[in-house]
């Protein structure tokens, strides 16, 4: 029997109950902040980047286009890129409104790197990204000497960047969360700022920013905590070979089904598991969760490992923010994950859900809801009763243009007596183009 019909074309997908186990080997598609970061420093290096494993969703094809606009030639095979760098100072005017489409990462990141040029721009997104704040990043860029403008007080797209004569100054700038789009955006500012640039994180947020621009030879200095970072201002980069790891975001969805659905057995090979992404692994463990990471390795200055995950029953158990950061893009699978579980699970300190491609706290309270899985929504976080292994309903849920939240119903459906309806599908296609038939395959 068939797990999935209908299907992202028609934006409407159903996943079936699965009758038996699933297992398999999946080689998940390459990290999507990975991707976006190998764009960037590639178009500002001097040559040509070479990028293997590239994630072609829709989110890195609006970095590739944004790029594309200012002049930078980009040649795509598939998930092969090349990209002809030309320097810190080889950007162009865009001739029109740069479109990051749905992605933060391309919208932030850019901010930091448009600051520092010497024309004019203008960043926008979709509905959701439009309505997403931009004033926690704007706000260190001005503190350098960025000149921006835009909707809400500058806080949200679309903005202007008058970049013109602008000289940036490099600052010392704590933050006030952990961010990695956040300290990312100072960081590539940072880069043609005068002096040196230092980001002073409360918590560690994912480093993949600093990890590439240590390969690309910029001068940058990480403490022993990991949460102050210091960058010279650059020269050159020097153009680098780069294969993006399996995106350990995707490959989460996997993991949970493999987890919650009885006598299954999955493997995800070649998975980026940076400490700083990892938490996923980390939080099944905490819930008594059978993981095993295989074949250690590293793939461009990131760890990368197969992971191997057993079915297993599930506890109930509390999650804090600073256990979710590692894991902050995993919060819809992890209610998936907990709704399943024997007890209660209770999520604390993830405000930062609310402004993530949808409210994904108010989004998974109602999902839940809708597909008979108790749960309370809290201000900052949720608590989900588990069934203890048992199916639940099933139903009808609407992806609110959610690429996460669509993969973590979907992977729910898999639990229900009646299956899940997914409207919205096609938003998988933000970062896991593919998804449904990889899933579709798994069936034993
Ligand atoms: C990302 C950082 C995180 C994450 C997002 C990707 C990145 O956002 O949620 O999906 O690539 O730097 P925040 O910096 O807002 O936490």
């Amino acid at each position: 029997m068939q797990l999935i019909t209908g299907s992202v074309s028609e934006k409407r997908i159903k996943v079936e109950p699965a009758e038996n186990g699933l297992e398999g080997t999946v080689a998940v598609p390459g990290d999507k902040s990975i991707s976006h970061r190998a764009v960037m420093l590639g178009a500002i290096a001097n040559g040509t980047t070479v990028v293997t494993n590239f994630l072609p969703g829709e989110d890195n094809i609006s970095t590739i286009n944004a790029f594309r606009s200012m002049g930078i030639e980009i040649e795509q095979n598939g998930t092969e890129l090349k990209i002809h760098g030309r320097g810190l100072r080889g950007l162009t005017e865009p001739a029109d409104v740069i479109d990051a489409g749905n992605s933060g990462t391309t919208a932030r990141l850019l901010l930091g790197l448009l600051s520092a040029q010497n024309f004019f721009s203008v960043i926008t997104g979709d509905a959701s990204l439009r309505s997403r704040p931009m004033g926690r990043i704007v706000e260190p860029l001005r503190l350098m000497g960025a000149r921006i403008q835009g909707r809400d007080d500058t806080n949200r797209l679309p903005l202007a960047i008058v970049g013109k004569e602008v000289t940036l100054e490099g600052r010392y700038y704590p933050t006030p969360i952990p961010s990695a789009q956040l300290k990312s955006a100072i960081l590539f500012a940072g880069l043609y700022a005068e002096g040196e640039t230092t980001v002073k994180e409360l918590a560690k947020s994912r480093d993949h920013t600093e990890r590439m621009l240590k390969l690309f030879g910029a001068d940058i200095t990480v403490d022993e905590v990991g949460t102050t970072i210091t960058l010279k201002k650059a020269d050159r980069l020097r153009p680098c070979n780069i294969t993006v790891p399996g995106d350990i975001s995707s490959a989460a969805f996997f993991m949970v089904a493999a987890m919650i659905v009885p006598e299954s057995r999955l493997t995800l090979t070649n998975t980026g598991v940076n400490p700083t992404r990892n938490g996923i692994s980390a939080l099944l463990k905490k819930m008594g969760g059978s993981i095993k990471l295989d074949k250690q390795s590293g793939l461009s200055g990131e760890p990368t490992a197969d992971i191997a995950v057993d079915s297993n029953t599930l506890n109930g158990v509390e999650i804090s923010g600073t256990e979710l950061l590692p894991a902050i893009d995993e919060f819809p699978i992890l209610c998936v994950a907990a709704a399943f579980a024997k007890g209660s699970t209770k999520i604390t300190g993830a405000g930062e859900l609310r402004i993530k491609e949808c409210d994904r706290i108010a989004v998974m309270a109602e999902s839940l809801t809708a597909v008979g899985i108790e749960c309370e929504e809290e201000d900052e976080g949720i608590i989900i009763h588990g069934t203890g292994g048992k199916r639940v309903r099933g139903g009808r849920v609407e992806s609110h243009g959610d690429h996460r939240i669509a993969m973590a119903m979907a992977v729910a459906g898999l639990m229900t007596q009646e299956g899940i309806t997914i409207d919205g599908a096609d938003a998988v296609d933000v970062s896991f183009p593919g998804f449904f038939q990889i899933l579709n395959g798994l069936r034993v």
